[in-house]
């Protein structure tokens, strides 16, 4: 097995260069589908995600090739399947994105129920569903395959009981070549939803009002191909921005835009760290020791859930207490059992998590439970005295790309290391 293993204790200076947007590329791939023509996607990470969707695209009949590592070129217009097994899909959550696009599409699709991150719980997508039956598809599982069918979609007003990133998106795509206008109201305003319709809207559909919660569609007949620029990753951004602070060091993160990131640059603010906010670039560094705050997770433009973990690790070394509650998701505090093991003093009462400051980290073996938290895992290595050794690191590689280079340049000392599987925590648990 693969591990990572970090000597803690060195602050961080230097320069990082952020990658695409894992979130907004998962989104932008399959929507690919939505016509048949060549599209050139640039600022594409290369990250295990991305090369699973495009392994996808390509076992669908799509032609990918690379004319950078960041840049991919796509075909569509042989495509030839509809239909896209648990294989393929069962280590990509984002896979559903595929049932939106095939049924904008083919007004017809059949994807496996996806795999992916689960923070150990259930991830419903009755929203994604409920978006795609309004339209007129006929929605039936068998085998766990989800079949959507429809006769030709039409347009429709979608109320969303929940703001749902996956189901804003999903309906996005599933709506774009409708007959009609669809209005998606309490819709999510992530910037990956702004980056999907700007896309789409580029294809030639008719999208107004994405980064608001409510979201025009008109539906059009034709798209085309188009090349486009994928936004920088707002969560690899804050993980680094963390990552400063963490460890009084001195970053300046490059490739962001900084208006994504104020929600994480605020509670940098507040726990006293110095954040300088340049045209395409963010400075963060600490001169002193930093206070903890109160961090609660919200839909954007609030507090993202997916920098909840990272964030934990810098209160609990910040002085004071902190509360963390993540409104969000329910079950994403697993990690704080591995952050125990290194010393942080942390208890969850139901939502929340009740962060005692000051903690002294010590490197142990610890797991990555799931992306972010593989990334928090990471920060707290950094931070502690010793050495960590980070198992299940595939998490991690499904969404930072470069992650070990990155850190090494900036004076950390992290290495991927080959171990015998019997070297695992969870076998010595
Ligand atoms: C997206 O997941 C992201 N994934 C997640 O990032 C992120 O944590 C999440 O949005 C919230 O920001 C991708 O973009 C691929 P949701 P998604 O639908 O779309 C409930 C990472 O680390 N819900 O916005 O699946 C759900 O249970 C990943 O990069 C329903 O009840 O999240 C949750 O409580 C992890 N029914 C809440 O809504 C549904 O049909 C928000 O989920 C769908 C969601």
């Amino acid at each position: 097995m693969e591990k990572f293993v970090i000597k803690g204790g060195k602050a961080l200076f230097g320069e990082i260069n952020v990658s695409g947007a894992k979130n907004a590329a998962v989104a932008i791939l399959p929507a690919t589908l939505l016509a048949k023509d060549v599209f050139v996607i640039e600022n594409v990470p290369d990250i295990r995600d991305i090369n699973s969707m495009l392994q996808i695209l390509e076992e669908m009949g799509a032609k990918v090739n690379y004319i950078t590592r960041s840049t991919v070129r796509i075909d569509t217009r042989h495509i030839d399947s509809k239909a896209v097994p648990y294989e393929l899909t069962k280590n990509l959550r984002a896979s559903y994105y595929l049932i939106g696009a095939l049924l904008g599409m083919y007004s017809n699709a059949k994807v496996a129920m996806p795999g992916g991150c689960n923070f150990g719980g259930v991830r419903p997508i009755d929203l994604h569903l409920k978006g795609f039956s309004a339209l007129g598809a006929v929605i039936s599982t068998e085998g766990g395959m989800i079949m959507a069918k429809a006769p030709g979609l039409v347009g429709a007003s979608i109320y969303f009981d929940k703001v749902s990133v996956g189901a804003t998106i999903n309906v996005m795509l599933a709506a774009v070549k409708a007959r009609g206008v669809t209005v998606l109201e309490n819709a999510a305003r992530e910037p990956h939803i702004v980056d999907l319709a700007n896309f789409l809207n580029l294809m030639g559909a008719n999208i107004k009002g994405a980064g608001t919660d409510v979201i025009k569609i008109e539906g059009v007949s034709d798209l085309h191909g188009c090349d486009y620029s994928i936004i920088p990753d707002q969560i690899e951004a804050g993980t680094y921005m963390v990552a400063a602070a963490a460890t009084q060091g001195d970053l300046t993160i490059k490739n962001v835009i900084p208006k994504h990131l104020e929600p994480i640059s605020a509670k940098l603010r507040e726990c006293g760290a110095i954040v300088e906010e340049y045209d395409d670039a963010i400075r963060v560094y600490a001169t002193g020791r930093l206070h903890g705050c109160n961090i609660k997770t919200m839909p954007h433009p609030g507090f993202p859930t997916d920098m909840q973990p990272q964030f934990t690790v810098l209160l609990a070394l910040c002085e004071g207490i902190s509360i963390v509650t993540d409104s969000v998701w329910d079950n994403r505090f697993r990690y704080v059992d591995q952050l125990t093991r290194m010393g942080a003093q942390i208890q969850i009462e139901g939502k929340a998590a009740i962060v005692q400051g000051s903690a002294v980290l010590k490197g142990a073996p610890v797991r990555a439970d799931d992306l972010r938290a593989g990334a928090a895992m990471i920060i707290a290595g950094l931070c502690a005295k010793g050495t960590t050794e980070i198992e299940d690191i595939i998490h991690i590689d499904r969404g930072y790309e470069d992650v070990i280079p990155k850190l090494t340049a900036v004076g950390a000392t992290i290495a991927r290391r080959e171990f015998p599987d019997d070297n695992s925590v969870a076998k010595r648990a």
